[in-house]
């Protein structure tokens, strides 16, 4: 980060930096200082699953220490999904006008966060992106990369978005993002979490904007992938990329919009607010990474 980097990030109101945790005893501390040093106007939400391995009570201790960080105490295991959901709830009831989804294992950098803030200042939701020019992995398995990438690529063709990294879960979001999505039915638990949103935003007609990012394979602790939640992200994707061809309803999520169609199915509360809806259209800032717009039609504010 250079130091000419902006660190207050003023036009875009209270950011609240949501960490969810699952047994990251070795990793909740250093994460939490690397996010306060790099951006010190950011609050931190610590949300864990009531880890066996006292995540929690660490995540307390650094909460009595520093008021900008809190801990948002969940009963167990959940999955990532309803874990962030809560999260960005607790955060909006909170008065936070940008949430923020970082893994607590390093593998997304804290210091690469002002990055992400400053391309949200021209987009409603800025993904951290491996896969486009800049973006890397490092440390990670051959076998680790290939599910990712295929699990994109799969993504992509399935639903037909243009996100090269529609599965990273480094994200800035702008509350009216999650709140215009439809964030309320959302029931996805594990990994395609990250795809559902994503589709959700570009659906909606959300400007997204992929800003490349280095990912750090966690050195300390356990991955907490699996055969579940894999099949949880194959089944689910194929099911909308399915409804969303046949333009039915499957499994209680609601059908797509078709091009220049705007959505109308019973979702009401996803109708973008008309102040600070999606900017459709609008080329991405050269600086910060590719723009996607929407193929969906702007949604009409009701
Ligand atoms: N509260 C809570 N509950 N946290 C969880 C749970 C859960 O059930 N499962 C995982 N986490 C937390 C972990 O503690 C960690 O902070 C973060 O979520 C990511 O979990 P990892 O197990 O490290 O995920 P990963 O490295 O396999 O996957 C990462 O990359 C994927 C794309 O390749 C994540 O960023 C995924 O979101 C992403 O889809
Ligand atoms: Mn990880």
């Amino acid at each position: 980060m250079n130091d000419g980097e902006q660190r207050s990030f003023g036009p875009l109101g209270r950011v609240l930096v949501i960490i969810p945790t699952y047994n990251e005893a070795e990793n909740v501390v250093p994460i939490v200082r690397r996010v306060r040093a790099a951006v010190p106007d950011a609050d931190v939400l610590v949300a864990d699953d009531n880890s066996p391995d006292g995540t929690g009570k660490l995540a307390d201790d650094l909460s009595a220490a520093d008021p900008s960080v809190r801990v948002l105490h969940r009963k167990g295991k959940e999955g990532l999904g309803a874990a962030y959901l809560a999260g960005f709830r607790w955060g909006i009831d909170n008065g936070y006008d940008v949430l923020v989804e970082m893994d607590a294992d390093g593998s997304h950098q804290p210091e690469e966060l002002p990055r992400l803030l400053t391309a949200l200042k021209s987009a409603d939701l800025v993904l951290g992106s491996r896969w486009i020019p800049g973006g890397r992995v490092v440390n990670w398995p051959k076998s680790r990369e290939f599910i990712s990438r295929g699990g994109s690529t799969y993504s992509r063709l399935m639903l037909g978005v243009t996100i090269r990294d529609v599965t990273g879960g480094y994200r800035a979001f702008r509350k009216e993002t999650l709140l215009g999505l439809g964030m309320d039915d959302v029931a996805s638990a594990g990994y395609c979490f990250q795809v559902d949103l994503a589709w959700r935003a570009v659906k909606a007609g959300f400007h997204v904007v992929e800003v490349p990012i280095t990912f750090v394979e966690r050195e300390r602790g356990d991955s907490k992938m699996s055969r579940t939640i894999v099949a949880e992200a194959l089944l689910r994707v194929t099911a909308w990329g399915i409804s969303s061809r046949t333009g039915r309803i499957s499994g209680g999520k609601p059908a797509v919009a078709r091009e220049g169609e705007a959505d109308s199915d019973a979702e009401g509360d996803r109708d973008p607010d008309p102040q600070t809806g999606p900017h459709v259209g609008e080329p991405a800032d050269g600086e910060t990474g590719s723009a996607l717009t929407a193929e969906a039609g702007r949604p009409s504010p009701s």
